[in-house]
């Protein structure tokens, strides 16, 4: 704990009062729970991690009976808000009626023609179960159509937590200057992977040398094509357009990570805001409301690869009735929220964002923020990053006690300084939030 702003020791104090048997069962959990938590990112959370025990809409509540107006979903994936009632519907006549069949079934069919429908690249589809495996379904489809072994990625870009793509996520200012440009894993563990090349985004020239010192190795270029993981960083004018050019100069893949930006964004994601059509996109979280399930979406000639064999793409789970349930129900219930209703939740968003920059410029705080719509950034620095490195800038503890102060008035943010609203949240949601906003920053 800092303590030194935002009231942020009193703050503590408070919670910790309010969240006592969220503190007892953390304290429980760690004996049998390797670190109490079931995914690492979870540790971070101040004065400690909390223990919910139901959400509905843009609200949860603790085990202790607080509710919070939640910004944190999750980490993303309730683009639909807590328990959305059509998927939590469908997938419970689902369960009655078989949770999986390690089979074919009709929701299958129907999803993927849902999906083709919505997704630019979408000639084909398939389904895994996390952010992580579609990934590596992706990067092993560009290997096998191109025969090359390496592929590109952009410093501060995530693509889950698979060895060949933890690297260079949000390395510290020494870890950079001794790793002499090659990539930097994150944790102890991780294989050494020598088929990364690492370029920093909305920079072509750091593209440019990699294509032409190695273009003849380079599989794929993989992206965020919004930097959601390092600051919300959106693409420059014509990056992603750049992106789409030198890949097919080269006989590379371009392949676009909609695993924050899918269904969020845009209905068509992020290549359906900004124009560009990768050869392939993954997509998880908001696709499933919250359930396991993620999917690839390509062009016909890579995905065929699949449809022949060529290439394995196995998982007992993939595609099981009960996420597949889950992911038609929300893409349906996304499908018939026309662009209007995109327009009102980004222009929600942008009250949002706006009351909150300047209720903190307004008691001379430096913020700023950076996204798109319903998925943004507040950092306190001067101004806005282009690439991960300047965001390196950023006053992390400062936000640390801010995150830390709203949740004393009933707001839960994400500590990276990542928000996102979902479909759920109201006009009334936004003004109680800029309230307790105004209080902690009285
Ligand atoms: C852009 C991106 N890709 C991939 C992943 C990995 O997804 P999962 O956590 O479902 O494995 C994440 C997770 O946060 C992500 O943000």
């Amino acid at each position: 704990m800092t303590g030194e702003q935002f009231n942020a020791a009193q703050r503590a104090q408070s919670i910790i009062e309010k969240t006592k048997s969220s503190r007892e069962r953390y304290a429980r959990a760690q004996r049998f729970l390797a670190g109490g938590v079931s995914s690492g990112l979870r540790r971070g959370a101040r004065p400690y991690p909390l223990y919910f025990r139901s959400g509905k809409g843009s609200q949860v509540t603790d085990v202790d009976g607080n509710n919070y107006l939640d910004y944190g979903l999750a980490w993303g994936p309730l683009m639909l808000g807590h328990s959305p009632t059509q998927v939590t519907k469908a997938i419970k006549s689902q369960a009655e009626k078989g949770l999986t069949f390690g089979a074919q079934h009709d929701l299958e069919i129907e999803v993927s023609e849902l999906m083709a429908r919505i997704i630019p690249c979408a000639d084909q589809v398939c389904f895994a179960n996390s952010g992580t495996e579609i990934v590596q379904v992706a990067l092993r489809l560009a290997r096998a159509a191109t025969g090359r072994q390496k592929y590109l990625k952009f410093e501060g870009h995530y693509h889950g937590w698979d060895d060949s793509v933890l690297v260079s996520i949000h390395p510290t200012r020494e870890e950079i200057e001794s790793s002499h440009g090659t990539p930097i894993p994150v944790g102890k563990g991780q294989r050494a992977h020598d088929g990364v090349l690492v370029a920093e985004w909305n920079n072509p020239a750091s593209v440019q040398e990699l294509f032409a010192s190695r273009g003849d190795e380079i599989s794929a270029v993989i992206c965020e094509p919004m930097l959601c993981n390092s600051g919300c960083i959106p693409p420059e004018p014509g990056f992603l357009e750049f992106l789409r050019q030198i890949t097919r100069q080269h006989q590379s893949l371009l392949i676009f990570d909609e695993v924050i930006t899918g269904f969020r964004l845009h209905l068509a994601g992020a290549q359906g805001l900004y124009g560009v059509t990768p050869d392939l996109a993954t997509y998880a979280k908001a696709i499933g409301s919250g359930v396991a399930v993620s999917a690839l979406a390509g062009r016909a000639e890579f995905m065929s690869l699949i449809a022949t064999g060529a290439v394995v793409h196995a998982g007992t789970l993939n595609g099981n009735p009960i996420a597949l349930a889950a992911v038609k129900a929300t893409l349906q219930a996304l499908a018939n929220k026309n662009s209007a209703s995109y327009e009102e939740l980004k222009n929600r968003s942008d009250r949002l964002r706006s009351g909150l920059v300047t209720l903190l410029h307004s008691k001379g705080h430096k913020v700023v923020s950076s996204g798109h719509g319903a998925v943004f950034q507040l950092t306190f620095m001067e101004k806005p990053a282009r690439n991960y490195r300047e965001t390196m800038e950023a006053d992390k503890s400062m936000y640390s006690d801010f995150a830390l102060a709203l949740l004393d008035e009933g707001i839960l943010v994400l500590p990276d300084g990542r928000w996102y609203v979902s479909f759920a949240h109201s006009d009334e949601d936004i003004r109680t939030t800029l309230l307790a906003v105004q209080k902690v920053v009285a």
